[in-house]
């Protein structure tokens, strides 16, 4: 769908339904029908007048939230219909003051996934107008930013929703190469002869019994004069199994969902250059199957990191961790003088548990940066819950033959146990410069919620950019 933002009076365009998004059907001259089709002003609630060609959408708050859930719900319907042009009619100040997320919740709001479907819904093409009497160039650089951050988001979600037959270690290479062409940064990949020539056993080892080869995909943005360095590193399963420790057959299905931190890295890094922000970012992500086989890394084995840390597998479904430690090795070891250093990872189930599926957890060793991370995740439109590390729970992953565990001897506590694993990784120059955000909720949901569809929702994309835009 094509969103317009047009410099003119409602009066001055034609469109063939108007969206009024409404926090109450008091004074409206509709009140009366709107009433007996029993339409009430609430979240999620929508009604198409056909005869008057207007679509009525509840909001209960006029915040990203409301306004974001308001206008996908609105474009839900009239995309369910053939009209070709919708206009939003609306206060100017309401539709100025809420552009951000009139944009995003309208682009995030149509998105569909039917790459498997063998009839395919037929997409006429449809166009929102959104008139104002004076757009400022602030106004036009929202617009234009939003336009591109929910590109992303979408651009996210549709590789997170890819099968594991079509999507692999390599082909999430060729993704990345694809964007870097695309948006001119540099690319490089590396395979396992690689990983085993840089003592990265870790990681190397979880995707042994795999048919697909493991991949060490690294992007750079580097702009001239660049004021702070970033890096940004995902966890790219593109297949769970649990390995030899294997996951009930409950729990493996959308385990085509655990690459969604390195899809959230590549979503990044496709849409930084649109930005033109002065920050050199680094992504890389750790893309990798767990699968099981006569080759297969065991409970038992001893893996040793590129740091030279020895790891005692105690579980081969807590592979994440393994892949992240040896990523965040080679990162700090390429890359000097990091400003920032996030992780991404669909990492614990324990996070889920803990706060829900729709937040995701962030941890760290700097309680300032984890509250700025969590309030910029806040302003994006996503949800965030700050996860305290303690020195009692860091003796739980404590292993008795190796330097450390991979996993907890507890059976509490599991998403700041993980976190605090990938913090033996972290060097003592960025302990304070690290985050690592815990997207196993949000990433995918098998239910739609709010703007976001069944399936992935490209968790993680819209806090880090707004991070990124606010960078001082
Ligand atoms: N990929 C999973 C975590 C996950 C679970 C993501 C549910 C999304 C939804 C991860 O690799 C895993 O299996 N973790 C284990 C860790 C445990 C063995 C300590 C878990 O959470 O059960
Ligand atoms: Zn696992
Ligand atoms: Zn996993």
């Amino acid at each position: 769908m094509k969103i317009n933002l047009l410099e003119k009076k409602i009066s001055e365009v034609n469109s063939d339904i108007e969206i009024l998004i409404v926090n109450s059907i008091e004074g409206l001259n509709e009140k009366e029908i709107l009433e007996n089709l029993n339409f009430n002003a609430k979240d999620e609630s929508v009604i198409f007048l056909s005869e008057s060609k207007k679509i009525f959408v509840g909001c209960e708050s006029n915040d990203y939230d409301g306004i974001a859930i308001a206008i996908a719900t609105a474009i839900k319907k009239f995309n369910s219909t053939k009209f070709k042009s919708a206009m939003i009619k609306a206060d100017e100040i309401i539709l100025k003051q809420n552009l951000k997320a009139l944009v995003e919740g309208a682009s995030l709001g149509s998105y569909t996934f039917d790459k498997y479907k063998s009839k395919k819904a037929k997409k006429i093409k449809q166009k929102l107008n959104i008139c104002l009497e004076e757009v400022s160039k602030d106004l036009e650089k929202t617009f234009k930013e939003s336009i591109e951050i929910a590109k992303a988001v979408n651009k996210t979600r549709d590789m997170v929703n890819t099968i594991p037959a079509d999507f692999y270690p390599k082909v999430m290479a060729k993704e990345a190469k694809k964007i870097a062409k695309k948006s001119n940064l540099k690319y490089v990949v590396y395979g396992e002869d690689y990983l085993e020539e840089q003592g990265m056993n870790s990681m190397n080892s979880v995707g042994r019994a795999s048919i697909h080869e493991s991949k060490l995909i690294h992007l750079t943005y580097k702009p001239k004069n660049a004021k702070k360095k970033i890096v940004l590193i995902g966890k790219g399963l593109t297949y769970d199994s649990g390995g030899l420790s294997l996951k009930p057959a409950d729990f493996m299905v959308t385990m085509k969902s655990d690459k969604s931190g390195g899809c959230a890295v590549l979503g990044i890094m496709s849409v930084i250059s649109k930005l033109g922000l002065d920050i050199e970012v680094h992504g890389i992500v750790g893309a990798v199957e767990n699968m099981i086989g006569g080759d297969a890394f065991k409970p038992d084995d001893v893996l040793k990191a590129k740091n030279g840390k020895t790891i005692e597998v105690r579980n081969t479904d807590a592979e994440g961790r393994l892949v992240l430690a040896d990523c965040l090795c080679y990162a700090q070891d390429e890359i000097k003088d990091i400003d920032y250093i996030f992780d991404y990872a669909t990492l614990t189930g324990a996070c889920v548990v803990g706060v829900g599926e729709y937040t995701t957890g962030i941890m760290g060793n700097n309680e300032k940066l984890k509250e700025e991370v969590v309030s910029k995740a806040i302003a994006s439109g996503e949800y965030a819950a700050s996860l305290p590390f303690n020195r009692y729970l860091k003796k739980t992953i404590k292993s008795e033959i190796a330097d450390i565990s991979n996993i907890a001897s507890t059976r509490y506590g599991g998403a700041i146990t993980a976190g605090m694993f990938l913090d033996n990784f972290i060097y003592d120059e960025n302990k304070e410069k690290w985050i690592h955000f815990d997207i196993a909720g949000p990433a995918y949901v098998e239910k739609a919620w709010g703007y976001n569809p069944c399936g992935g929702s490209g968790a993680g994309v819209r806090m880090t950019l707004e991070f990124l835009k606010n960078l001082k």
